[in-house]
């Protein structure tokens, strides 16, 4: 189980990167457009520096010509870009177009067993499926979760399966007993899974 920083935010990143447990990076439009960003380039290219596990990136075009050709520049920034392409029927043809040249794609949006295991078989690297979106439209975000990680497990597929849109701890408990290979966190929840108030009053007490 491997834990991935969910944001654009540089301090974040470097701050949590000192902790020597996140390996990796996930970014999305609104993530970045949250930090006010004015050179998406060169943001993109300070986070990759800064980590050095891989970092998803999303493409911000439509149609399946264009997405390649934004995935393709966007591949040329640092080595450890990865690129994320939605869960559609172009977005499939995209993953696969990728994945013959060598780019590693983050098949994201995903919310169904189904969609992810098309993005598999298109060779995508890593599969997002959004637990705290499912929840809130009422489904069990993270029994699609354990789904897909049993299905790819039975039929030996290698792509990783990344446990998005985490919204508190119990998110990342549920993730790791689910088996899930990464779970993509806010840093707040980060804080969240150290922190314990019986750690603090124990501190405390040996202090006194
Ligand atoms: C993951 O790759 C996504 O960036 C993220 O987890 C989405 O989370 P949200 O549903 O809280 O926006």
């Amino acid at each position: 189980m491997r834990i991935f920083l969910d944001t654009a935010d540089i301090n974040q990143i470097r701050q949590a990167a000192k902790f020597g447990v996140v390996s990796g990076v996930t970014t999305n439009p609104s993530l970045v457009s949250k930090e006010g960003v004015t050179d998406y380039e060169a943001t993109i290219k300070e986070i990759c520096a800064s980590i050095s596990g891989p970092v998803s990136v999303e493409v911000v075009v439509e149609g399946v010509k264009a997405m390649v050709e934004q995935a393709r520049l966007i591949s040329t920034w640092a080595p450890n870009v990865t690129i994320k392409i939605p869960a559609t029927s172009e977005g499939l043809t995209v993953t696969t177009e990728l994945a013959k040249d060598g780019i590693k794609v983050n098949f994201t949006l995903c919310f169904s067993l189904n969609q992810a295991l098309l993005g598999a078989l298109a060779c995508a690297a890593y599969i997002s499926p959004f637990v705290g979106r499912l929840d809130d439209v009422g489904h069990d975000g993270m029994q699609v979760v354990k789904d897909i990680v049993d299905v790819f497990k039975h039929y030996q597929l290698s792509t990783e399966v990344i446990a998005a849109s985490i919204r508190h701890p119990q998110h990342c408990v549920t993730a790791t007993k689910a088996g899930a290979h990464i779970a993509t966190v806010p840093y707040s929840v980060l804080m969240q899974m150290i922190r314990h108030p019986l750690t603090d009053i124990g501190v405390d007490r040996f202090l006194a």
